[in-house]
Parts: C-alpha cells; structure tokens; sequence
C-alpha cells in the first residue's frame, strides 16, 4: 500500500496514526484472505463520519470474551470501540447503569434499525422461561429474541454463546443453549467461538461486516473461514515432532522441557479448528498461544471436544480440512465434504528440534522436511495417519512401548 493510496483518510484514529491503523487494517484483510489493499477499504468504511452502533447483550457469561478484547492491542480495543465504533449498549463496559442503560439500548436499536452490529456473550438459559439469566428483570432469552431481526449482523461471541460452552456441560441446570438455537434458521449468528475466543477474529470479523455489509464465508458451524477452517494440528511449531515420534509424557519431564508435541498429555490440536498457531493469543509475545507455553490445547473452541472430551484423552487423528470446506463428521468415521484435498501446511517456525531419539523419522529428515513445505506437508499427513491407525489399532502396544 503506498501512501497516496490512503492520504485522504483522517490523520488519526483515536491514539493511532493513520499510518498504523491503515497497517493494522491490511493486515486484518490478509488475515481474512483478502488482498492486502483491502485494508484501505476497511479504514474507509470505520472512518466514515457516523460511527456504526453496536450492541452488546451478555447471557451467562464470566466477562471473559469481553476481558480478551481489553487484552488487545495495534490498536488498542479501547481505541476501536471508543472511537471507530459507537457501543452503544455493554453491560459491562457502558457508563450509565439501570434505567439508564435500557434507555440507551432501546434508542440505539430504535434509531439504527437493520444498520447496527449485535453481539451476544453468553450461553443463554431456556429453562423456566429464561428465568436464570435477567437484564431489567427481563429474561436475556426474550431481549435477543426481540433484538436480533432488527440488526445487520448477529455476532456470538466465545463457546458459550456458540455452543453453549461451560453453561451447558452436563447436567446444563439451566437449560444452557447457543444463540443460535433460540433465533432459529431464520437468522443466521455468526459463530466466534473460544473459550475466551481470539479478540482478532471478533475485531476482523467486525471489520469484515462493516466494510463488506456482508456476512465472511462460513463453515457448516457458521464460523468464519478464514479463521476456522484449519485444523491446530496443520500449523503447530512442535509439529515435526509429533511426525517423528516425539512426545512429552509428563509434564516436566525432558520432552516437555525440549518443547516436544504434547498429543499424549491429551493435546486437542488434532481435532480442534481454530487459527491459534498462527493469530497468537494475548500480545505477550513470540509463541504466546496455549501450545506454544507448554499446555496441551483442550479444544476450548470446539463442539464436542471443550469442556466435554476428558482433558488427558488422546485425540482423534482422523479429521480432514477440504479445502473451502467445512468438514463433517459422520457415523462410521470422518468424510471429506466436496472433494478438496488435506490440507497440511507447515508453519514457518518450529520448535527446536535436537534430539536423535524417536520412532519416527530421523532428525535430518524432520529438519529438509521443515525447509521444504511441500514435502513436509507430505510427509505429515502420511505421518499423521499412520500415528493415527497406530492408536486405533494397537494403542495399548504402543503405550507399552513409551
Ligand atoms: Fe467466559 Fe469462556 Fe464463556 Fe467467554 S466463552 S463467557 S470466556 S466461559
Ligand atoms: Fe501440536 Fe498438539 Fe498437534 Fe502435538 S498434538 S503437533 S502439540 S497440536
Ligand atoms: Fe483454545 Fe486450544 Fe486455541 S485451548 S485457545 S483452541 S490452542
């Protein structure tokens, strides 16, 4: 992007130079599987004069999806909100409270209908009438109900608003339910989830929406493509040591230390789509993702897997990725949904990789593999499924052997 290209949006954005934003908004537009001069198009549409409203309703909820956009930086979420985008309604964050607060809900849907962005955190609680979870004395359930056909978009926000997430973990008391089921095929939320999610996806997808006036692709789940439609296990850095066979089996113990795959200390990598290895978590730098510190991802993101799967359960090995497509799992094992091809791209960093030991392939192979993408790439999925079968045919053998 040059410079002209952008001279004649506004020379700041809250805190941040145009400069910067513009950057920051090319790189969201890459993230997104756009060209990277999109992102002069996506400032354009956040810079325009009226601020787009967004509302933000909370059903059962720990704060923690709203805790990780204050987490954020480049720019600063304090920055998108307070001065890109106009929230008019957080139960949390809003300034006014009580009859005040409603007050400002009501006027902002009244006055922005089918143009503002609703977001929903939160499991929402249908037993009982809703009673478990109010806002003015009135059943959360029956606010999103009545507020949802009026907006552009429909964003839920972490598990539990797209799943039902810790809500809804057996027994669910309280009737725990995604957003999704209580509006019906009528409306389509888009699903953001993560446990807390990923402020990046929710802020590009935010961006996406503004900008495009269009929902992003989505999968069968209603997640966005461009951040759900990887597996963790295809971009993992301690990958090559899953492909030859070197695994911590405690932690603490030597393989943990060297940064080893943490498949056999329960790791859900392997069946959980999210884009972690690669968006990173918490700006706190290099590797600041939960695999990346040493903790075996739980598939805090996944239906079925978070929150459900025993933590030290060793995950299925079997899941594909087609290529634009969502993935389905059947009875009787996983199938490819429209014939694309696995997709097993490396990353571009690994752990360091030292040892001779393992029962894989040997060190040098690991290290030409991870130089050369399209090898490794083969490499891992032979690999993978290989390991795979080797679970599922003889798991307790290969147990014995560690
Ligand atoms: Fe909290 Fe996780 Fe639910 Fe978000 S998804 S509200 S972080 S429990
Ligand atoms: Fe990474 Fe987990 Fe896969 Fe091992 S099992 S490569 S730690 S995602
Ligand atoms: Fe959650 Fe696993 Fe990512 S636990 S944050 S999906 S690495």
């Amino acid at each position: 992007m040059k410079e002209k290209d952008y001279q004649h949006l506004p020379n700041h954005f809250g805190m941040v130079s145009r400069r910067d934003f513009v950057k920051f908004c090319g790189v969201a537009a890459v993230g997104m599987g756009l060209p990277l001069s999109m992102g002069v198009k996506i400032a354009e549409a956040v810079a325009a004069p009226k601020r787009p409203p967004v509302i933000w309703l909370s059903g059962q909820e720990c704060t923690g999806c709203s805790e990780t956009l204050l987490r954020t930086t480049h720019p600063t979420v304090e920055t998108l909100i307070l001065d890109l985008i106009s929230l008019d309604y957080h139960e949390t964050l809003s300034t006014p409270s009580g009859d005040m607060a409603e007050a400002a809900r009501k006027k902002s849907i009244e006055e922005n209908k089918g143009k503002f962005v609703l977001v929903i955190d939160g499991s929402i609680p249908v037993k009982d009438g809703g009673i478990y979870c109010q806002s003015g004395g009135r059943p959360v359930m029956e606010i999103l109900k009545e507020t949802a056909p009026l907006a552009m978009a429909v964003i839920a926000i972490g598990s539990c608003a797209s799943w039902g997430g810790i809500p809804s973990a057996s027994p669910n008391p309280t009737g725990a339910v995604p957003a999704q089921e209580v509006l019906g095929e009528k409306i389509k939320v888009i699903n953001i989830p993560g446990c807390p999610p990923n402020p990046y996806n929710f802020l590009s997808t935010v961006l996406y929406v503004l900008t495009f006036k269009k929902l992003p692709d989505l999968d069968a789940q209603n997640r966005p493509m461009f951040a759900f439609r990887r597996l963790i296990h295809e971009g993992c850095e301690r990958r090559p040591h899953f492909d030859a066979g070197r695994f911590a089996l405690e932690f603490g113990d030597e393989g943990h230390r060297r940064g080893w795959c943490l498949y056999k200390l329960g790791c859900k990598g392997p069946e959980t789509y999210n884009n972690c290895p690669e968006q990173l978590f918490g700006d706190a730098g290099a590797r600041s993702w939960p695999v990346g510190t040493g903790c075996p991802c739980f598939g805090c993101s996944e239906k079925g897997v978070g929150f459900t799967a025993p933590i030290v359960a060793l995950a299925e090995l079997s899941h594909y990725t087609p290529a634009g497509q969502p993935y389905k799992t059947e009875e009787g094992g996983p199938k490819r949904v429209g014939g694309g091809a696995l997709r097993l791209t490396p990353p571009d960093t690994y752990a360091p990789i030292e040892v001779t030991e393992g029962h894989g392939a040997s060190t040098t192979t690991v290290a030409i593999a991870a130089g050369l993408a399209g090898v490794a790439a083969g490499a891992a999925a032979v690999t993978a499924l290989k390991l795979g079968k080797e679970k599922t045919d003889t798991g307790a053998e290969a147990e014995k052997k560690e």
